[in-house]
């Protein structure tokens, strides 16, 4: 489990959400051609289009610009079709991304920086005003963006927008997001400590939240409880500390998974996790010691799988219910006791006649 963790923490969350429906690994090695309706490729180096002609669709990459200025002069070249699916941009040397730097240019994917971490420090309220019925996914990856450098206030006008992220960036108070489409957001790997009550409550068809490897070590009860349609929340390697009873309450009956492996969580409330009954909670590698019924077996009862593996369990007379119970143990396989023992493998007859 600990290396699976170390291996997800090197991609970008988001990217292993969106990868299904929107694989960037396309592989059509016959069928694009590189002309029409894509502008001449001298007016638009460095960049380069591609049009696939099985899907109809013109995708432009971004590499090596030189400045801002040279990424303005590539979309003021004439354009025979101004609709591109996907936008990829490296952004090293790129710090603004201000209004009219994409011409007339719609997008209704933007990612950057992928692989190689870029500069961008300020995203214009109105830079991708002309993508604002058409762009899906604007995934903002590795940049230097803080909450006051991107127009969050104007992303309820995006009215196609599925996945944002701003995964990398330099967050430090956690943004007010508002949109009745979105089901995928990333604020991953920010520096921001707090997430406020209802900082979610305006994105009522959010699926996955993603906030991995950020400083969080406070947040409201009740931040995922408005969210009808959740199926992920994803806060490994946080600083949440102690879990507080309703903190992880859900109102959603998808749940897949909810993902806190080391996070320095030493105690966890009862109803911590009410209303979670389907799905995995990762408790992976944190300071858990007991394993109170009242507060696990509802959870356990409804089919939820606990990881536990990496805790310091003392496998006392608390964890009786479970070892007594062998259909709950598919249920916490991994779970193993401070001195090396699978919780699964204890002997029963000595709970029996000592608790
Ligand atoms: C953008 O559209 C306007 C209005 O149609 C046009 O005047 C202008 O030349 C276009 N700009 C570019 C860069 O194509």
């Amino acid at each position: 489990m600990f290396t699976l963790h170390l291996l997800l923490l090197a991609v970008p969350p988001g990217i292993l959400a969106i990868h299904s429906e929107y694989p960037y690994e396309r592989d059509h090695p016959h069928s694009y051609f590189k002309d029409f309706p894509c502008p001449n490729a001298e007016d638009i180096a460095p960049c380069t289009c591609t049009y696939l002609e099985d899907e109809s669709v013109m995708d432009m990459e971004c590499k090596h610009l030189a400045d801002e200025q040279e990424l303005y002069e590539v979309f003021q070249a004439a354009m025979p079709d101004p609709n591109f699916r996907r936008l990829e941009l490296v952004t090293k040397n790129i710090g603004t991304l201000s209004y009219y730097i994409f011409g007339n240019a719609t997008f209704e994917e933007v990612v950057t920086n992928v692989v190689v971490p870029g500069t961008t420090s300020h995203v214009g309220p109105k830079t991708f005003i002309n993508s604002l019925s058409t762009l899906r996914v604007l995934l903002l990856y590795k940049n230097e963006l803080t909450e006051n450098d991107f127009p969050f206030d104007t992303l309820s006008q995006y009215t196609a927008l599925r996945h944002l992220s701003f995964y990398n960036n330099h967050i430090s108070v956690f943004p007010s997001i508002e949109s009745s489409t979105l089901k995928d957001l990333d604020m991953g790997n920010n520096p921001y400590r707090e997430i406020p009550a209802g900082a979610l409550d305006n994105l009522p068809n959010l699926e996955y939240f993603w906030a991995d490897a950020t400083h969080t070590d406070s947040m409201a009860t009740g931040i995922f409880a408005s969210l009808p349609h959740l199926k992920s929340i994803s806060m490994a390697v946080s600083h949440l500390g102690n879990l507080n009873s309703l903190q992880f309450e859900v109102n959603s009956n998808s749940m897949e998974l909810i993902d806190l492996p080391f996070n320095g969580i030493a105690s966890i409330e009862e109803n911590t996790f009410k209303g979670v009954t389907s799905g995995i909670i990762a408790l992976e590698d944190n300071l858990i010691t007991l394993l109170p019924e009242n507060s696990w077996r509802p959870l356990v009862e409804a089919g939820v799988v606990l990881k536990l593996k990496g805790n310091d369990l003392l496998c006392g007379c608390d964890v009786a219910w479970l070892v007594l119970e062998p259909s709950f143990h598919g249920l916490v396989e991994d779970a193993t006791c401070q001195d090396g023992e699978k919780l699964v493998d204890l002997d029963p007859t000595y709970f029996e006649n000592n608790c």
